[in-house]
């Protein structure tokens, strides 16, 4: 047995975790995009800052190897799933089938691959098997006891005493559904769904190579279904431009192409078998979703994953919309760099706040401020063509409701709505940081050193003594990202520095890993993301830079002015004409 019993080796081991988080923070951005592909399909299932309680001691002389798993690191036990997204052309399969595999990867710590159907090599059979192929290699188990063994030096046979197999997850869509529409794998008719099973069935019994059947791949139909024709205008637009961005298509032919796509989608209209109800397809799993959340209707689909999975596609849609993260005005505790706390904003904070209650109103809603005479001034805030329906959210802590406390709230549409209605959410509070609240990051290392050098070890899965982890974050954001999803109206978050790298890292489709150590977030800065099926494609892996969707209003020294203005008029004055548009710098 291979336990680990001095506590020399334990800090050695420790050290050399710290040397190697150091050496990876010194990678270039090409291997750090390396190594997160690596990480994505293959997330961490424990938190390295537990290593030593993992160790035998005399008080526990047979500790497990494997710490908790926590709601974060607990995958999907397991289970192999295939998720097979059907349907017509321009559904947006593509764009749901990616957000999906980013979801379950950043909030279940699943290892989960997309694999495309038009990618999958050349067509026909040799395509079949090569997608086949990929999945077996992806499916197949024990790379995760392999995992632990090398982390923590420890025999393969005492790892797999304790099952830390957390599943996997394969989504299978095209990425041109009109090419691949007679495909085996575009599961279009009965045949073929079967088909697919069939394969399945065949790759399970040979996955790993050892005669009986091991492995259960649980395989999962995802039909989308859109009856309303604005919902296919819209992706069909969205796809014509990616292809237009792409070189796929001249600009002065994007009229004909689009009357060709209508054209192709009419004939397969009449091709195309949906999922049946009339007993014949009783036996699969499957989520039908109508207009995306619209309408959904599920068949055996009761364990956990499955229903997470279908919560989750309730909630999405592929409809552009935006995104803006702002952290809080300058907090009191930020002038003396203390940690966490209710503090209330400094003029700086104020400052900011000012201006982005005219950012909100202009920028976010699209609204103008008319005088009664129809003057552009400081009157009543009014409707314009470009008007949207938008919204606001802060944390319940002082810094961010204070933020947002100058934005007003006019009624657009008849009275219908009102416009950046205040909602507080408790699960977007910064991270509490436990018994180091209120500490500096010196008043740490000199009062918990322990705390301090763990942390710097390894960011994402320390909890502070009495405090959360960044993996705590993770579980406690779920729900506002689920709630988030499902707008289609822009909203405007309000929140804290951990909190908003862990939104961005998910909207951006960076490694959740990655998120602790971003430094791209600074105050006074409005972040606008704009959601579309494009993003898709710009997934970033270099934490240091934006993808091209994400837009930086900077008003550093916007705010830095206006915070040493003491009139009130010329407060507004100054505001009322600041270029919000020189602002704008896609970083
Ligand atoms: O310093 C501001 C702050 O929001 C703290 O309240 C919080 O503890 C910290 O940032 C989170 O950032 P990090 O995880 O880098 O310590």
């Amino acid at each position: 047995m291979t336990r680990l019993h001095d506590a020399d080796a334990s800090s050695r081991r420790a050290r050399r975790a710290l040397e190697r988080a150091m050496r990876d923070d010194a990678h270039s951005s090409r291997d750090a995009r390396d190594d997160d592909a690596d990480r994505a399909s293959s997330p961490r299932l424990y938190a390295k800052s537990m290593e030593d309680l993992l160790t035998a001691r005399a008080h526990n002389p047979a500790p497990t190897t494997v710490p908790p798993p926590i709601a974060a690191l607990a995958g999907n036990i397991g289970e192999r799933h295939v998720l097979v997204f059907v349907g017509l052309p321009l559904r947006g399969k593509r764009t749901i089938a990616l957000r999906l595999t980013r979801y379950l990867r950043f909030f279940h710590g699943a290892r989960c691959r997309a694999f495309d159907v038009a990618y999958a090599g050349h067509r026909g059979d040799a395509a079949t098997s090569s997608l086949v192929n990929n999945l077996r290699d992806f499916l197949r188990s024990g790379d995760a006891i392999t995992d632990v063994c090398t982390e923590y030096g420890i025999e393969a046979k005492e790892a797999s005493a304790k099952h830390v197999d957390s599943g996997r997850v394969a989504v299978v869509y095209s990425s041109d559904a009109s090419a691949t529409f007679y495909e085996t794998w575009s599961g279009t008719s009965k045949e073929r769904r079967r088909a697919i099973l069939k394969e399945l069935e065949d790759l399970e019994r040979d996955l790993d190579g050892t005669g009986p059947r091991r492995m259960k791949v649980k395989t999962i139909f995802i039909e989308t279904t859109l009856t309303r024709e604005e919902l296919v205008e819209e992706v069909l637009a969205q796809r014509v431009a990616r292809d237009a961005r792409n070189g796929r298509v001249r600009e002065d032919e994007i009229e004909a192409a689009k009357e060709s796509w209508r054209r192709r989608l009419d004939e397969y209209r009449k091709l195309y078998v949906t999922l049946q109800e009339d007993g014949s397809e009783d036996d699969l799993s499957y989520i039908k979703l109508y207009n995306y959340g619209e309408r959904v209707q599920t068949n055996k689909m009761r364990a956990y994953l499955p229903q997470r999975i279908v919560q989750f596609l309730t909630a999405t849609h592929p409809t552009a919309h935006k995104i803006y993260l702002c952290r809080h005005g300058e907090s009191e505790y930020n002038v003396t760099g203390r940690l966490g706390g209710n503090s209330g904003i400094t003029a700086k904070g104020v400052a900011f706040s000012e201006i982005l209650s005219r950012f909100a109103l202009e920028k976010i809603c699209g609204m103008e401020r008319r005088d009664d005479d129809g003057d552009d001034g400081e009157g009543r805030w009014c409707e314009t063509p470009r008007t949207v329906r938008a919204r606001l959210w802060t944390s319940s802590l002082l810094r961010t409701i204070a933020t947002a406390a100058n934005i007003e709230h006019p009624t657009v549409h008849n009275g219908e709505w009102e416009q950046m209605s205040p909602r507080v959410y408790r699960n977007i509070d910064e991270i509490f940081a436990g018994d180091c609240e209120g500490m500096t990051p010196e008043e740490i290392v000199e009062k918990n050193p322990q705390a301090a050098y763990l942390r710097s070890m390894d960011k994402i899965g320390y909890r502070y003594p009495r405090g959360e982890s960044y993996f705590d974050l993770i579980s406690r954001l779920e729900p506002c990202i689920q709630e988030m999803e499902s707008y289609t109206e822009p909203v405007l978050i309000v929140s804290h520095q951990a909190i908003l790298r862990l939104i961005f890292a998910y909207l951006t489709g960076c490694a959740r890993e990655r998120a602790p150590g971003m430094n791209t977030f600074s105050q006074n800065v409005i972040y606008e993301i704009t959601l579309d099926a494009s993003c898709e494609d710009l997934i970033t892996e270099d934490v240091d830079r934006f993808p091209s969707y994400v837009v930086a209003h900077d008003f550093r020294d916007a705010v830095a002015a206006l915070a040493v203005v003491d009139d009130p008029d010329e407060r507004r004055r100054f505001v009322r004409d600041l270029d919000l548009d020189a602002a704008r710098a896609s970083s």
